[in-house]
């Protein structure tokens, strides 16, 4: 971590003319105060608004003079009122560049507002009011940061002239800053004293600070490269699409992420190993030599090899690692809280897979970075996870390529962003599992017991009459001659599941166990009956395509609430009722009926011998017994 002198920030990449960075701070801190004052000293403010500016400074202003942060102010208490709001970018030019802030609320219940304003930035400006210091929040956001990938701090020391533009107060948030700031990886931390209110060192060098010989704020974000590195970095070129524009052409379409290429370059295709030599370098204003990180290109191979849209093209000599399994930060989005052991889609590039969090290893408190046990992660919280896919990713540590690092999580339901990750380490030891093929197959075993195997999912509420029809279904296939074996809610949680208990998280795993053992079973060519209350869809589904399609019936063992309180089986809504029980299925926790299940019984109109008779008469039905 080094301050960088101003010389060496490098102005060779004078052509990337856009920097993308990000504000933390609040508004005590002079966040909005600044951010006008960058739009005002670059005259990004038309006269209209100048003159509403000049009227409301005179009616709401608190500072006297023209108040810049009533420029932004507006949105920032119309975010007080709701939590969804994204972030809001700000665009302005000076002569040496064009800029994007991402203003971004400072609170902690906006944190996943911050990481998104910060996955898009390339550097930080923290502000520090110089009377208060580094603060818990200071630590906050420059972690978060860090999580993001930011390499590149400015610590903008404000309200400088409220301490009479002392270094010496300047040098205390130096010194306290960088000592915190050891553990976060970034590239350089520049310090810079700024009074946002009255412009000094903003755009125009101060007066005020003889002391300081270093950059103005904005003379250091027109200079700095943060990309230097980018190209430097191993070739990466995820394929967006596959482009046969004629019978003759064929070339994969996609931007450079990072490092170069040139033609007659040796490439391989990451997940499949297959190599070839670059031929052509398309473009709209035709071919290159070479393309380097950021460049959108269409390259044709000599082979005609097979590559597909969310392959990876990389160099053969720095491949990235191809695993099922890695460990991750996340930063959990949504308000339905992670469950591990639930079905999410991956997102990493334009590669898409089912993924779920096998386990959390910890979370983080962000503002103490502290390791704390954890068993799921809330909106905004941070935690360190294991993750495992259907099938492979192609993917880099997020520390060494941002690009190809990073995530995200999707409900599989409701299409939200649920949590970001970034990549610390792929895990090996799935690597070394291979699956063993066998002697005897599924088939061949079901074609020994005469029957089509198969799940009958049994789900509704507790005393709904899940159990009493499946053993009733159970004992008429028994005496058809099926092969048959069932698995109970209350028997496995005296097993397999003992150390489950009733939270959303461990009825998620209860059921994940329940669906790989009935996988089991299928492949020895049973029908396996499950009775569970199985309360969420995303868990009855995850099982469902564990199988094949058609081995998986759903049926809805449907009785309303106040008739299974009436019934009462094994006297435990008498206990809810008491108080004796929490997390009670219908009460304190949730029950998503089945949308579309093969089979709806509805056991108040039919008793539990008719409820059988329909199920076994849908089996022979649908072909599945004779
Ligand atoms: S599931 O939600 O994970 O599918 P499962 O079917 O295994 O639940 O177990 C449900 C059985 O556990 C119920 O039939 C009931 O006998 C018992 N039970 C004990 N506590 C609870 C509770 N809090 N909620 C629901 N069922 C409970």
């Amino acid at each position: 971590m080094i301050a960088i002198p101003l010389e060496h920030c490098g102005t060779a990449n004078f052509s990337k003319n856009l920097l993308r960075f990000l504000t933390c701070g609040s508004v005590d801190d002079g966040k909005s105060t600044l951010i006008g004052r960058l739009l005002y000293d670059s005259r990004m403010i038309s006269d209209d608004q100048l003159a509403a500016l000049e009227r409301d400074s005179r009616r709401h202003g608190t500072t006297g003079d023209i108040d810049l942060s009533l420029l932004v102010d507006g949105l920032e208490a119309e975010r007080e009122q709701r939590i969804t709001i994204d972030v809001a970018y700000r665009y302005f030019r000076t002569p040496g560049r064009s800029f994007i802030v991402a203003d971004t609320p400072g609170h902690e219940q906006y944190t996943r507002n911050m990481a998104t304003g910060a996955s898009n930035s390339s550097l930080a400006v923290i502000l520090i009011d110089a009377r208060k210091g580094v603060l818990v929040q200071t630590k906050r956001h420059s972690y978060i940061c860090s999580l993001l990938g930011i390499r590149h701090i400015v610590l903008a020391v404000n309200k400088i002239d409220l301490v009479d533009f002392s270094k010496n107060a300047f040098n205390c948030v130096i010194s306290d800053y960088t000592t915190f700031a050891t553990k976060l990886n970034f590239i350089s931390i520049v310090p810079i004293p700024i009074s946002a209110r009255f412009g000094d060192n903003v755009t125009m060098r101060s007066g005020n600070m003889p002391w300081y010989t270093g950059p103005t704020l904005v003379e250091y974000l027109e200079q700095v490269d943060t990309e230097m590195d980018l190209e430097d970095k191993p070739f990466r070129f995820p394929v967006q699409w596959v482009n046969r524009s004629d019978l003759d052409f064929r070339g994969f379409s996609g931007t450079v992420v990072s490092g170069r290429i040139r033609r007659r370059d040796s490439v391989v295709v990451a997940a499949s190993n297959l190599e070839s030599q670059v031929r052509r370098l398309v473009t709209a204003d035709g071919d290159l030599d070479e393309a380097v990180a950021g460049d959108a290109v269409t390259i044709v191979l000599t082979d005609e090899i097979d590559v597909a849209r969310g392959d990876l093209i990389v160099e053969p000599l720095a491949r990235p690692t191809v695993a099922d399994q890695c460990a991750a930060h996340i930063l959990w989005m949504s308000v339905d809280p992670l469950l591990p052991g639930r079905s999410y889609l991956l997102r990493i590039g334009t590669q898409w897979k089912p993924a779920i969090v096998t386990a959390i290893k910890h979370k983080i408190d962000p503002n103490t970075l502290e390791h704390l046990a954890a068993r799921t992660l809330e909106l905004n919280e941070i935690g360190f996870c294991n993750i495992a896919t259907s099938g492979s990713i192609t993917f880099d540590p997020y520390e060494e390529n941002g690009s190809t690092g990073a995530f995200i999580l999707v409900d599989r339901f409701t299409h939200e962003t649920s949590a970001a990750g970034m990549i610390s380490f792929g895990l090996r030891r799935a690597a070394n599992i291979h699956h063993e093929s066998l002697a005897v197959d599924k088939a061949g075993r079901a074609a020994l017991k005469h029957q089509t195997p198969t799940i009958l999912w049994f789900t509704g509420l507790s005393g709904s009459g899940k159990s009493t029809i499946a053993k009733l279904v159970e004992r008429k296939l028994h005496e058809a001659g099926h092969h048959t074996y069932m698995l109970d809610g209350d028997n496995l949680r005296q097993g397999l599941s003992r150390d489950l208990g009733f939270t959303d998280t461990d009825r998620v795993e209860n059921i994940r166990r329940v669906g790989e053992v009935a996988k089991l079973f299928i492949d020895a060519g049973l029908i396996v009956l499950c009775s569970f209350i199985s309360p969420f869809r995303a868990e009855r589904r995850m099982v469902r395509e564990l199988v094949q399609a058609e081995e998986f019936v759903e049926i809805f063992v449907d009785a309303p609430l106040e008739e299974c309180i009436r019934r009462d089986p094994k006297r435990l809504y008498a206990k809810v009722k008491a108080g004796l029980i929490k997390n009670f299925t219908g009460f304190d926790s949730p029950y998503e009926p089945p949308e579309n299940p093969e089979l709806h019984l509805d056991t108040t109109s039919a008793d539990a011998e008719m409820s059988a008779r329909r199920v076994v008469d849908h089996l022979r039905q649908a072909g599945i017994i004779f």
